[in-house]
């Protein structure tokens, strides 16, 4: 595991506010840490213009749902990225972050459900309390990493909303701003980004909202201040910065499988018995490593997956 220094840069909390709320925040916040499971986000921690890299408090680390495979190093996590608003290049993303504004911030959440509204990010955010899970990535480009994240299960903000009985599907849009996102620019996708899941793969537990990561907010090229991740599919379906969750009766439409439909299905489960029609599947890259490895079915979560696709041909629905 690794152990990171943190950087110079990094404001202290005391750099920031004034230090009668800092203290006050201090003892919430130690309050919160006794209170345990049911603590909920401090929001007054997440407010502030700059948050990306500052560390999150209180996060408790969930060993049931986490690898103990060897974290890919930060730098790679945070300047390998795949985020075409922000530029197709690998390092456009890191480069471009500044061209994301993240707040003001909003959520919606819509659809088929009983309530449905429209969130600040912090009133989104508060209720949950924040969890460590480390996960394998698996990109259909056939590299992986492996992400300490920090986040809670999307199924707590799924309940709240009371979904009716004809949501069938949940739909997840990314965040619409072509005068600041150079890739929104260009008609590279049908933008905004958007993806889905069926609503079983979107209650499944291993199903996350991210809002951070190696202990810290999420950076803006890793899709801050809130993303899906969806750790046995293919990395696209974990949509970044997200604005709208929606509920559908009908399978939503997805910004690859719009793009390209014979190589970007719905499901896109991670399958080495699938190739993609211009690659194999069956081997990946793990970044940081010199030797492939072989790609595992549902990307090794298949214990914990597979029964939700029984009786599915997963070459049709791939
Ligand atoms: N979300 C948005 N909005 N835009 C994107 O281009 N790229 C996807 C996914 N989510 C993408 C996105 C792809 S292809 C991958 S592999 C993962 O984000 C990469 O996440 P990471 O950069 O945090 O590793």
């Amino acid at each position: 595991m690794l152990i990171r220094i943190p950087r110079r840069s990094e404001p202290k909390p005391s750099e920031i506010t004034p230090k009668a709320v800092y203290e006050d925040r201090r003892r919430f916040l130690r309050t919160a840490a006794v209170a345990g499971a049911g603590a909920a986000f401090p929001a007054l921690w997440w407010s502030g213009p700059a948050v990306a890299g500052r560390k999150l408090p209180g996060v408790r680390h969930n060993a049931q749902y986490s690898t103990d495979e060897e974290w890919t190093d930060y730098d790679d996590v945070t300047s390998y990225n795949n985020f075409y608003e922000l530029g197709t290049g690998k390092d456009d993303p890191k480069r471009n972050a500044r061209r994301l504004k993240t707040r003001p911030w909003s959520i919606a959440v819509e659809g088929e459900c009983e309530k449905p509204g429209v969130y600040d990010l912090e009133d989104f955010i508060q209720p949950y309390a924040l969890e460590e899970r480390v996960y394998r990535l698996r990109c259909v480009e056939a590299w992986s990493m492996v992400i300490p994240w920090v986040g809670f299960e999307l199924r707590r903000v799924l309940e709240r909303a009371r979904p009716t009985s004809r949501a069938k599907f949940v739909a997840f849009e990314s965040v619409y701003d072509p005068k600041h996102l150079p890739g929104q620019k260009r008609r590279i996708l049908d933008w905004p980004y958007r993806e889905g899941l069926r609503i079983d793969e979107a209650m499944h537990p291993l199903t996350i909202l991210a809002v951070g990561l190696y202990g810290e907010v999420l950076p803006n090229q890793n899709g801050a201040p809130l993303r899906l991740v969806v750790p046995w599919k293919y990395g696209f379906k974990s949509a970044k910065s997200i604005v709208r969750i929606r509920f559908t009766e009908t399978q939503p439409p997805t910004a690859w499988n719009t793009a390209s439909p014979h190589e970007y299905g719905f499901y896109s489960n991670v399958n080495p018995a699938v190739d993609h029609p211009r690659w194999s599947q069956k081997k990946e890259r793990r970044i940081g490593e010199f030797f492939k490895r072989r790609t595992l079915p549902f990307n090794g979560y298949a214990e914990e997956v597979a029964h939700l696709y029984a009786g599915m041909d997963l070459r049709k629905y791939y």
